[in-house]
């Protein structure tokens, strides 16, 4: 029986370690984490993040070969593989703050392993890490071993999906598996290609080196970024011009050297990754001397801040220029549907803006709490602070209650519940004051059947 260790219990660790169990039930996989409230959520029939098709899967496993604990050093003590699937965020003081990775979580997890470890183990890199964070890896578990144990390093970054984890661990369009180019190097890397080959046909297991790994990770997400901030450069001219952005979208995106994917115009991406691997993707060009490269892919972030600060400007200039007092729905906290994760969500920024010009923000999200919303709302550098949010912000049960009364609507968040064939719009008009105005961030509505309920209508990366 293999046993696997996941450390960090989060939206990749836990996710990802549970799908391993689910499809392999003679591994045993014990998921890890500091945060004991977190893994009594595990636990509980109430997971701490919702994900569609999650809930079966760990269901299905937990308690026979899928385990939720806060003992790290028993769980390191009895795995052959460890994947380290711990956060790492921007790091917020101190030198490269604001652009690079804070490496502080992956550095203790790394001291622990060495310091419980007493037979040789492979240690797997979930997280997503600048280029060569192995060798610092490497290093702290050679100089910290109290057992003089071997370690190999593997580099295996996660490509999932919020929203749709399940089916991207289940059905991925490939697993990097990078390594040391040493016989011990590959021979660990075999060991995690016989994992994954259980389920992914083999040809999508794709082993390389452990920095083009690393590298590639980083890569790929600036690479999906650059294109949304390109549609939405595009967005501002189909603004200014007539062009229709939906028609530009589909234009480009079906030549096949295009493609269709991640074209949607929006009011901006969000999420813990995009912005946070491309600053880190931009503070390594710089530490490489290399300034061109660094603005190149900063601009990318600049025209996601540009976007979002551009829709919130839109919103106030057709509310004939102010919106103090003025009832907002905001329809969508989450950063994309079918998450409960707010990180980075461009509702933050758009809801603190609104606050800060004194309009009254009724905002509704089906999976985030008013709880979460609220401390978003107050994190330091938001631009709110705790007594702004209790008095112009309200937090509602349905769409309808947050509209009722409202000046404006705005769509944030593209859930399916807000499309069309799912809210009567009639009655939301009917319970809106008028001029009704409907903001649509996510180019999720029909804008002439609104209009023709009376509507006005304005819709990111169209004139009318
Ligand atoms: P998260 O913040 O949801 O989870 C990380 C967990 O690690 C937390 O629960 C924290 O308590 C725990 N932790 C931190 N230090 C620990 C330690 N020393 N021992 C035990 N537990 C510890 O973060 P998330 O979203 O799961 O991301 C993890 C990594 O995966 C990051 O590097 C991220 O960039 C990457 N990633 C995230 C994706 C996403 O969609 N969220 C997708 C692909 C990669």
């Amino acid at each position: 029986m293999v046993n696997i260790c996941c450390i960090g219990a989060g939206y990749v660790g836990g996710p990802s370690s549970a799908v391993i169990a689910y499809k392999c039930h003679d591994i045993n996989v014990t998921i890890v984490d500091l945060n004991q409230a977190r893994i009594d959520a595990w636990n509980s029939d109430n997971l701490p993040i919702y994900e569609p098709g999650l809930d079966e899967v760990v269901f299905a496993r937990r308690g026979k070969n899928l385990f939720f604990s806060t003992n790290v050093d028993q769980a390191i003590i009895d795995a052959d593989l460890i994947f380290v699937s711990v956060n790492t965020p921007t790091k917020k003081t101190g030198m490269g703050a604001g652009m690079a990775a804070d490496l502080a979580y992956i550095e203790t997890a790394t001291r622990r392993i060495a310091q419980v470890a007493t037979t040789p183990k492979i240690v797997i890199e979930k997280s997503t890490v600048p280029c060569r964070t192995a060798q610092s890896m490497r290093t702290i578990l050679e100089a910290n071993s109290t057992s003089n144990v071997r370690f190999d390093i593997l580099s295996n970054p996660e490509f999932l999906a919020e929203g749709t984890a399940i089916s991207d661990l289940t059905n991925p369009d490939r697993v990097l598996i990078g390594c040391l180019q040493t016989p011990e190097g590959f021979a660990a890397q075999q060991k995690l290609v016989d994992v994954y080959s259980r389920w992914i046909p083999k040809e999508r297991v794709i082993t390389m080196n452990l920095w083009s790994s690393e590298l590639s990770k980083l890569a790929a997400n600036a690479l999906l970024a650059q294109r949304i901030s390109s549609i939405n450069a595009l967005s501002a001219i189909c603004e200014a011009t007539g062009a229709d952005v939906d028609e530009v979208a589909y234009a480009c995106g079906t030549d096949s050297r295009i493609g269709p994917k991640f074209l949607k115009a929006s009011v901006g991406f969000g999420g813990s990754c995009f912005q946070k691997d491309i600053l880190n993707l931009v503070y390594l060009s710089e530490q490489l001397y290399l300034p061109e490269v660094a603005a190149y892919w900063k601009s990318v972030v600049t025209m996601n801040e540009y976007q979002k600060q551009r829709f919130t400007h839109r919103i106030v200039r057709t509310l004939f220029n102010t919106v103090t007092h003025k009832r907002i729905a905001l329809l969508g906290f989450a950063f994309k549907k079918d998450t409960g994760d707010t990180r980075e969500s461009a509702a933050i920024t758009l809801s603190s803006y609104l606050v800060q010009e004194r309009a009254h923000v009724a905002i509704y999200d089906p999976k985030v709490s008013a709880k979460q919303i609220k401390l978003d709302l107050t994190e330091p550098g938001v631009g709110t602070n705790e007594a702004e949010v209790e008095k112009h912000v309200e937090i509602c049960n349905s769409a309808y209650e947050a509209c009722a009364g409202a000046a404006a609507l705005v769509i944030v968040t593209e859930w399916d519940e807000f499309k069309m064939a799912q809210l009567d719009y009639q009655k939301i008009y009917d319970s809106m004051q008028k001029p009704a105005f409907i903001f649509d961030g996510r180019l999720i509505l029909d804008a002439p059947k609104l209009r023709e309920i009376g509507f006005r209508v304005e819709t990111i990366g169209k004139s009318i």
